[in-house]
């Protein structure tokens, strides 16, 4: 009989659920709904469609009767300054793009009348920034932080029965930043409808506290929240299922929630044989913990849960049950290429998988609070995550001058961060922030106190996770500044060395390595004699040997990681190119050269550099560069290979260049500087930096002179007169900071200039090097000039009788297969690779023809009518024989027949100012991206065609289906 009762209950429960509902709404789309939708006692509603956008203050626009016919209408995610138009004039630092302004969404909507007494929340995932939402023309909530998810309490607010409206004010105008941010309602808005006692939001709280082979026991603590004013009775059920969705084991407990109060229930559960999340297969379970007020069934909150283990260790790295696993990460900004800050699901999945198949396991979400799907991702697809809450502590964490104390801002954003997203599996690291100055230096920065408080803040909501920090400046490991913090993440450099020796205890990850540079396709000769010498051209050469002046190519770092493996591992600057900061041309360009993959996902070589060590089993075989130099026919165009191999054999037109092995180093000319005597101005001999270190081969040790007036020299006696072409000069720091003059001489007392230099601001590495064309015993470095706070100091003099590559380099030849005195023909070039003697496979590079016809390559052809679904289609330039041009910047038509959009086109240029939502793109250096998407509805083909001049056009045919039906 109770059954039969409960029965009628859940079918009653059901029809007033499905009359909440709205006409411009749907339901939140799960792939596998556990419950029935209409049992969970809840209703959550996507709410991205239907809203109307202005971009500019209109005031007043908050009241229900203001006419917003002619505004825009808009689906969200939506950024309004990503369809430009860029301004040309401005510093490339923010993307060019014109995201600052103030902004308006309105939206109306109707809720049943059958709801009245019932909560309603407006729950917004990242709003650029400052958003105040009104609600029939009364503020309802309003937030700071433009990267922060917030909750909305619209209840008092809204009306049942009749027409409402939302309308969401947005102001960039005091938001901070270092890269382009986006501007507007950027990430998914949903409403949930629910009884007034609920689970609160981020209410459910699932820990792991004991997990072993034969048992894990899951706790489950559950904040219920009574908003009738009256005390309620309830019973909380606690159901667990495992990975396959089979329940497994259950727990109910009773309470009382007080009147206009809430209470916290604590339960603990016990799952045998637990499945691990793991990197490599992360099986996740599932908690629903189900309401009941009586025989009702009031809320039903859902939650996905893995159980693992995991540590930091300071001497071994990172375990994660149980085993060391180096971190494989790199760091990602918020954008998404030519959709700007718009955040879409399948956008994300996509940089996963790109990441994926390099061989990521982390992922740095550098510098704010991601997305939350891009957690649920990381859970699915087994990455673990360092989870970022802010860069500084100042404007960019939309503090602003008259704002609140940074103790009161940043309780109210870590505990969001840490309550949303603490039931991740993924999540193994909470971060404070990034390269903050230390106060009093940096008004702004951080202190002993700073950074104990905000430790603290993130403990007092998860205490299971350490609380670490990306620091930059070795010296503070001379004070207590970082004690308060679990690890430490170090930027660039080995710059935790002193922190290490300090803290030998401490557990130490490369929270940022790298920033090496290069562009998509673009290569220059010669080499750049140093990581910082970099084109005329504004774009960055794809040798892989430049990096930014502060930063290292991808070898280097490898060696290190290696090396140092009591570090976790790196998290490299950056997986994909980005919107803004476009070191080292920051004022021409409006994106990234950082990125290892271009801004709309094309892998540049340095991908394959990356996979091929981070991915020793996978077969990587990849040749650069491209073969197509009409100008070189006869001169020298050295070929790199990139290959999981260890060894390789270049062919070029049938004939072998020879075999390459890692690891051997090519015969070098002798340094007639190696060893031989030297003698200075003065020396700091009581700290050991003698004359002689600085030409004992060894660039750690230096000369120092005694004090830090100009006029020092240095001097080494090359034993007898030597036939010098080449040297070169590695200062203590960058050589910006020095001026001065080379003198040679033969007997000592009379010297000749032979080359001279000035300090200058512009950035650059500590290498020095100069062409010359001289016979000299001795060689002397006079200091003409000193930067403030540098003094005269050398770590390395290096004199040759030829031109010679930069120590810099050699560890490429661990990592790379280069062939570097090949000389051009053109044809086929193609490379043997073996493993332990063993062949693993070949690669073909050949010298195009002109190009005669376009070839378009989707990503998916089944996509999902969702509204939200996209379509990536590699656009690229071939010759009559299918082979790829790689120089071709012909520029390309579209047209879409069908439910779909152009949602964003890109081609991985970081100069290029053509907009990034139309309907034609130039390719660039053979290639571009168009990206669709999918009009929510029923769904049908998709045509689309590319056309160009000159060239044979392509069309492809991409099959939406309904959401419903829908498939990946
Ligand atoms: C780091 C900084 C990053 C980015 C990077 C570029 O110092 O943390 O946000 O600016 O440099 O190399």
């Amino acid at each position: 009989m109770w059954k039969i009762f409960k029965m009628n209950k859940i079918v009653i429960v059901q029809l007033a659920m499905m009359l909440v509902l709205v006409s411009s709404c749907e339901p939140v789309k799960k792939s596998k709904p556990i419950l029935p939708e209409a049992t969970t006692g809840r209703q959550v509603v996507n709410f991205n469609r239907d809203w109307r956008f202005a971009r500019r203050n209109h005031p007043g626009a908050e009241a229900p009767k203001f006419d917003d016919s002619q505004w825009e209408k808009v689906r969200l995610p939506h950024d309004w300054a990503i369809s430009g138009p860029f301004n040309p004039r401005e510093d490339g630092y923010a993307g060019k793009l014109p995201w600052k302004g103030v902004g308006w969404y309105r939206k109306t909507f109707t809720l049943d009348k059958a709801s009245k007494g019932r909560r309603v929340y407006f729950d917004f995932d990242g709003v650029m920034a400052f958003p105040k939402v009104y609600v029939n023309g009364k503020l309802a909530g309003e937030w700071d932080y433009g990267y922060m998810s917030f909750r909305v309490d619209a209840t008092k607010y809204v009306k049942f029965g009749r027409k409402n409206v939302i309308a969401v004010r947005v102001n960039t105008t005091r938001h901070g930043t270092r890269w382009y941010p986006g501007a507007g309602i950027y990430r998914k808005v949903t409403m949930t409808i629910c009884e007034p006692v609920h689970v609160a939001h981020w209410g459910t709280y699932i820990t792991t506290p004991e997990v072993s082979d034969d048992s894990a026991t899951v706790r489950v603590q559950t904040t219920v929240k009574n908003h009738l004013n009256k005390k309620s009775n309830i019973d909380v059920e606690v159901v667990l299922l495992d990975p396959n969705g089979q329940q497994i084991t259950m727990g109910n407990k009773s309470d009382t929630i007080p009147a206009a109060g809430s209470d916290e229930l604590d339960q603990s559960l016990v799952v045998a044989n637990p499945q691990r999340w793991d990197i490599t297969s992360p099986k996740l379970y599932t908690a629903k913990t189900i309401i009941h007020m009586g025989d009702k069934i009031v809320d039903t909150d859902i939650s996905t849960f893995g159980i693992r283990t995991f540590k930091f260790t300071a001497d071994d790295g990172f375990h994660l049950n149980g085993q060391r696993v180096q971190l494989y990460g790199v760091c990602l900004h918020h954008d998404q290429g030519p959709l700007g800050a718009a955040f879409y699901t399948r956008a994300m999945e996509r940089q996963l998988e790109i990441m994926r198949d390099m061989g990521v396991n982390a992922i740095r979400t550098s510098h704010n609070p991601p997305a939350p799907e891009l957690l649920d991702l990381c859970n699915r697809m087994g990455f673990v995550v360092w989870d970022e809450c802010f860069d500084k502590w100042d404007a960019t964490a939309d503090r602003i001058k008259s704002g609140p104390p940074l103790e009161e801002h940043a309780e109210k954003q870590l505990r969001n961060l840490v309550m949303r997203d603490r039931n991740h599996p993924c999540v193994v690291v909470w971060s404070i922030g990034n390269e903050i100055g230390n106060q009093p230096r940096t008004r702004e920065g951080k202190s002993p106190e700073r950074v104990k408080f905000m430790s603290d803040f993130v403990r007092k909501y998860d205490p299971t996770r350490p609380v670490g920090m990306a620091c930059n400046v070795p010296e503070t490991a001379n004070q207590p500044i970082l004690d308060a913090l679990d690890l430490t993440g170090w930027n660039y450099g080995r710059h935790y060395d002193r922190y290490r020796k300090r803290y030998p205890d401490r557990p130490i990850i490369y929270s940022e390595s790298a920033s090496a540079l290069s562009t998509r396709g673009f290569y220059e000769l010669p080499f750049p004699e140093l990581k910082t010498q970099y084109s005329e051209k504004t774009q960055v050469d794809s040798y892989d040997l430049n990096a930014a002046p502060w930063a290292d190519i991808p070898d280097a770092e490898f060696q290190l990681m290696k090396k140092d493996n009591f570090v976790a591992g790196e998290f490299v600057w950056t997986g994909f190119d980005y919107l803004g900061e476009p070191t080292p041309f920051s004022h021409d360009a409006r994106s990234s050269y950082f990125g290892i993959v271009d801004l709309c996902g094309i892998p540049k070589d340095r991908f394959y550099l990356y996979r091929s060590y981070w991915q020793p089993d996978v077969t990587t075989i990849h040749i650069l560069p491209h073969w197509n130099w009409p100008d070189r026919v006869g001169k020298n165009v050295p070929v790199f290979v990139y290959t999981n191999g260890d060894s390789a054999e270049l062919f070029l037109n049938g004939k072998s260049l020879g075999s390459r092995t890692k690891g051997e180093l090519p015969e070098k000319p002798v340094n007639f500087a190696q060893g031989k005597p030297a003698s200075a101005s003065s020396s700091q001999s009581n700290m050991g930096n003698i004359a002689a270190n600085a030409s004992d081969a060894d660039s750690i040790t230096r000369w120092c002179a005694a004090d830090g007036i100009a006029e020092q020299w240095w001097q080494v006696d090359l034993g007898e007169a030597q036939p010098i072409r080449y040297l070169g000069i590695g200062f203590e720091w960058e050589a910006r900071r020095y001026g001065y003059e080379i003198k040679i001489s033969g007997d000592q007392s009379t010297w000749q200039t032979i080359a001279t230099k000035s300090t200058s601001m512009r950035r650059n590495s500590r290498w020095s090097f100069h062409e010359v064309d001289v016979q000299a015993r001795y060689v002397r470095i006079e200091f003409t000039e000193l930067r403030s706070g540098t003094w005269a100091s050398i770590r390395e003099f290096v004199a040759y009788p030829e031109k010679v590559e930069s120590d810099y380099y050699a560890v490429t030849y661990k990592y790379r297969m280069r062939w570097n005195d090949v000389i051009y023909e053109p044809g086929e070039l193609k490379v043997v690779a073996y493993k332990d003697g063993k062949e693993i496979g070949q690669a073909i590079m050949r010298t195009a023809d002109k190009p005669a016809k376009i070839q378009l390559t989707p990503d998916r052809t089944k996509l999902s009518a969702s509204g939200e679904d996209l379509c990536y289609i590699l656009v690229e330039a071939l010759d009559e024989k299918g082979t790829l041009f790689p120089l071709a910047n012909n520029l390309i038509r579209f047209k879409i027949d069908g439910p779909a959009e152009i949602a964003g086109i890109g081609n991985g240029n970081p100069l290029s100012l053509e907009p990034f939502q139309a309907d034609y793109r130039k390719l660039f250096y053979g290639k571009a991206m168009l990206i669709l998407r999918m009009t929510e509805g029923q769904g049908g083909k998709v045509h689309v065609t590319a056309e160009s001049d000159g060239l044979t056009s392509a069309d492809v045919t991409l099959q939406s289906r309904p959401a419903s039906l829908c498939c990946k």
